[in-house]
């Protein structure tokens, strides 16, 4: 046999991509609706159905409205939704005492769906924000955001939750020691099989714009979160935060951002190898939707890849606002 000419390559690797039934063949990962939470945001009112101009496509929902979304979800194979409240500015304080009210928003809509769709997981987030007259996650004190008296609001908060029915609580407000508290709080009421997935890696995000205006939170923020988020310039950082998390009690953990993030993911899943999620969120969406509705971009292989890259990255789940499309695409 003649020698193979120095031109030609030996190795070949557009083999495995010449055709689409190879590259199902070899594909590494894949999405499934089973990987995807669903962010639901509720409002007051009765059937009633509000967008959130920042994020078009997305809907503040009334109770009704976001049980038919939940019994949606659950038929489309999505495990769980996550429910975050508009609330009524009249109701916000600066002690956030509607965070615990049992028949607020939230926990109205939990109890609503667990009774319609029990089989699906119901996700809520503790943190003050949506209650605090301040706009921030924790209590205000002379313009500081507090740390340990807030955890005695959260642990309300988080009980409160829990007596509704969550299953999942999501401390989002990252104060330190917010896991060990409403772990201990959850185990002295019997609350023991309530699941804690904590947003470890939360970082102090320009991402989370329109989510704020959403909740109806924009025009209350005074200042901004870097007291507690993370600094985006920081890694290691991040891994300390979810060591100290599993160790207080939490089950998975999140990081949030998602996809300038993704090394983050990579990083928690390797040196944790616990359930790792991460939150595509409210400017990903806004991103995403906006540049599609200019035409430029094609809206339904940017959220499939967009999603899939969390996959790739090492997470086990994403919470998007994509989740009901994508599930229907799927
Ligand atoms: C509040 C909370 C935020 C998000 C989820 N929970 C906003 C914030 O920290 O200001 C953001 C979600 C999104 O942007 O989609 N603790």
């Amino acid at each position: 046999m003649p020698p193979i000419p120095a031109p030609f390559p030996l190795s070949r690797p557009r083999r495995l991509r010449r055709a689409g039934w190879i590259r199902e063949l070899v594909a590494e990962t894949r999405l499934s609706p089973a990987d995807l939470l669903w962010p639901i945001f509720v409002t007051g009112g009765e059937t009633r159905r509000e967008p959130v101009p920042s994020m078009p496509g997305v809907d503040r929902l009334s109770v009704d409205l976001a049980v038919e979304a939940a019994r949606e979800a659950a038929d489309l194979g999505i495990p769980c939704v996550a429910l975050f409240p508009y609330t009524d500015p009249a109701v916000k304080t600066p002690e956030a005492e509607e965070a615990w009210n049992p028949d607020n928003l939230v926990n109205t809509a939990t109890r609503a769906i667990k009774a319609t769709v029990p089989e699906l997981g119901v996700m809520l987030d503790v943190a003050l924000d949506p209650y605090n007259s301040d706009g921030h996650d924790g209590l205000v004190r002379g313009g500081v955001v507090v740390n340990d008296e807030t955890l005695l609001a959260l642990e309300k908060q988080a009980l409160a939750q829990a007596e509704a029915g969550a299953d999942i609580l999501g401390p989002s407000d990252m104060m330190d020691g917010r896991i060990g508290v409403i772990r201990r709080a959850l185990e002295s009421h019997d609350f023991q099989d309530v699941t804690i997935l904590s947003y470890a890696a939360k970082y102090a995000s320009a991402f989370y714009g329109p989510f704020r205006d959403a909740v109806g939170a924009s025009g209350a923020l005074k200042g901004d979160k870097k007291s507690y988020q993370m600094d985006p310039r920081n890694g290691d950082e991040a891994l300390r935060e979810v060591a100290a998390d599993l160790a207080e009690g939490a089950d998975m953990v999140m990081v949030k951002p998602g996809m300038p993030y993704l090394d983050i993911c990579t990083r928690v899943k390797r040196e944790f190898g616990v359930p790792t999620f991460a939150y595509q969120v409210s400017g990903e969406y806004a991103m995403i939707a906006a540049a599609a509705a200019s035409g430029w971009v094609d809206r339904d292989r940017i959220v499939a890849e967009s999603l899939t890259a969390f996959k790739r990255a090492g997470c086990d789940g994403v919470l998007t606002y994509f989740a009901p499309e994508l599930a229907r695409a799927l």
